[in-house]
């Protein structure tokens, strides 16, 4: 009897699973994402009647010697992957086409090639392509090879053999298995070769970094099914204004999500900047109404941000409020704490309020240089770039403290800011600031003048 196959659509941004094909998934509402996949009921049943049961083991017996990690060298991309790539990982690196993936890990390849082995594989580019890149960023070519190959599992034989410790795989779209649906790119082939890749990695202690092209809208093709499959997930991203680019965790079996990597692409390669407290501020130095400069803390890092306010006069009807980077309920919150408790009027105003760099924060200790910034824009009175501004706001508009109150002054001062305006309640040390303290928000048109 012939097996009886199924037929089931996956939806390529979600995931979600439907019997039949349509045009737009019901789940997620993006369009043209349903692609067939195929399952063979009789395999899957057969393979649930095999089961053997497994052996269990004491943690006791385990060694943690395996764990040690392949420090590559480079602070800012340690830092990122929690103190160095951790044997046996699975890693996936996304960014939009042309961001300088390929760059960063031949640049992480050469460095970590010196000490251990090291195997590049590529189906995107031929080895001569690879090896004027590699020559550009002038790495030592003698001890890294290099495999042309898109078969998952001629791939996966290949380094069962050679046994190396970190395997860099460009990209993971083009690559298929020859036991999955579909063609290279599919949902079903990435997962089916991702889910290879991860057997090799653990089975071998071999760390594997998966390059992914993430879609236009800034999904990884295949997103839900991939990092779930992988330890580590790495977005290599642009940041708006400047030449930067920012490596960023979100998911991290090994180290914290919250860490950022900070790196300037030049003629040979990414550069890292560690001094990279200042890559989100405005590099024009003339003070504009409207802004106001405050403090985040990412990871184990403070960064100064700049809040920028466009308030003005509702021509018709209700007023605007529109934000970008901001939350923009915080900004409803904290307009109509200034319109009762300071007195400000906005209630005829249109308000758009951004942060500067394309940075989307959340950190309740912006409030207080969001409602300057508001303050300042409407009065049209310029606040110095060398104040900071922190201080979260209350519904009374009484200021409240805020987290790592010290770290973030001192980055500023080191930064060369003269003057700080924080929440009265707050004793922090701040050398070379002079700070002001302010109780409530009703104080801020005082501090305007
Ligand atoms: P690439 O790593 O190929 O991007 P991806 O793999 O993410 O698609 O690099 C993309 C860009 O980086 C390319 O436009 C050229 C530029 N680049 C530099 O500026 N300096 C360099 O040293 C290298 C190797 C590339
Ligand atoms: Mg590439």
């Amino acid at each position: 009897m012939a097996n009886k196959l199924s037929t089931i659509y996956t939806c390529a941004h979600c995931d979600a699973q439907f019997p039949k094909w349509s045009g737009r998934c019901t789940s997620c509402g993006a369009w043209g994402t349903l692609s067939e996949e195929m399952m063979d009921e009789k395999d899957r049943q057969k393979k649930e009647l095999k089961i053997a049961p497994s052996k269990l083991i004491s943690f006791s017996e385990v060694s943690g010697e395996g764990l040690k990690r392949l420090a590559i060298g480079v602070g800012e991309l340690d830092r990122v992957l929690g103190g160095g790539i951790v044997p046996g990982s699975l890693i996936l690196l996304g960014g939009e086409p042309g961001i300088g993936k390929s760059t960063l890990v031949a640049q992480i390849a050469g460095r970590l090639a010196a000490a251990e082995a090291v195997v590049y594989v590529s189906g995107e580019e031929s080895a001569e392509q690879i090896r004027s890149r590699l020559e550009r960023l002038k790495i030592d070519l003698s001890k890294l090879k290099f495999l042309s190959e898109t078969n998952a599992e001629k791939i996966v034989a290949t380094l069962e053999t050679a046994r190396p410790r970190l395997v860099i795989i460009d990209s993971i779209q083009t690559v298929y298995s020859s036991f999955a649906q579909g063609e290279a790119g599919g949902i079903s082939q990435i997962r089916a070769s991702a889910v290879k890749f991860l057997e090799l990695a653990k089975k071998n202690n071999i760390a594997i970094i998966l390059i992914g092209h993430i879609t236009k809208d800034g999904a990884l093709a295949g997103p839900k099914s991939l990092e779930h499959i992988v330890d580590t997930v790495l977005y290599l991203e642009i940041e708006n204004n400047h030449e930067y680019r920012i490596l960023r965790a979100t998911k991290n079996r090994f180290g914290s999500v919250n860490e950022i990597g900070v790196f300037e692409m030049t003629g040979t390669g990414f550069r890292e900047i560690a001094d990279a407290g200042s890559v989100f501020l405005e590099t024009d130095e003339v003070a504009v109404a409207g802004s106001a400069i405050s403090a985040i803390i990412e990871g184990t890092r403070p960064f100064l941000v700049e809040v920028q306010a466009l308030v003005s006069k509702t021509v018709f009807g209700y007023p605007q409020r529109k934000t970008s980077g901001f939350d923009l309920n915080r900004l409803q919150v904290l307009t109509a704490v200034l319109t009762k408790r300071a007195k400000i009027n906005l209630m005829n105003q249109d308000i758009i309020l951004n942060l500067v760099g394309g940075l989307k924060i959340n950190d309740p200790a912006l409030d207080l240089a969001a409602c300057f910034a508001i303050a300042s824009s409407l009065s049209n009175v310029a606040i110095s770039r060398q104040t900071l501004i922190l201080g979260e706001v209350g519904l009374g508009g009484e200021l409240r403290n805020v987290s790592r109150l010290e770290e973030r002054l001192k980055e500023a001062a080191k930064l060369g800011f003269k003057k700080a305006l924080i929440p009265a309640a707050s004793q922090p040390k701040a050398d070379g600031l002079k700070i002001s303290k302010i109780k409530n928000v009703s104080e801020i048109v005082k501090h305007l003048e």
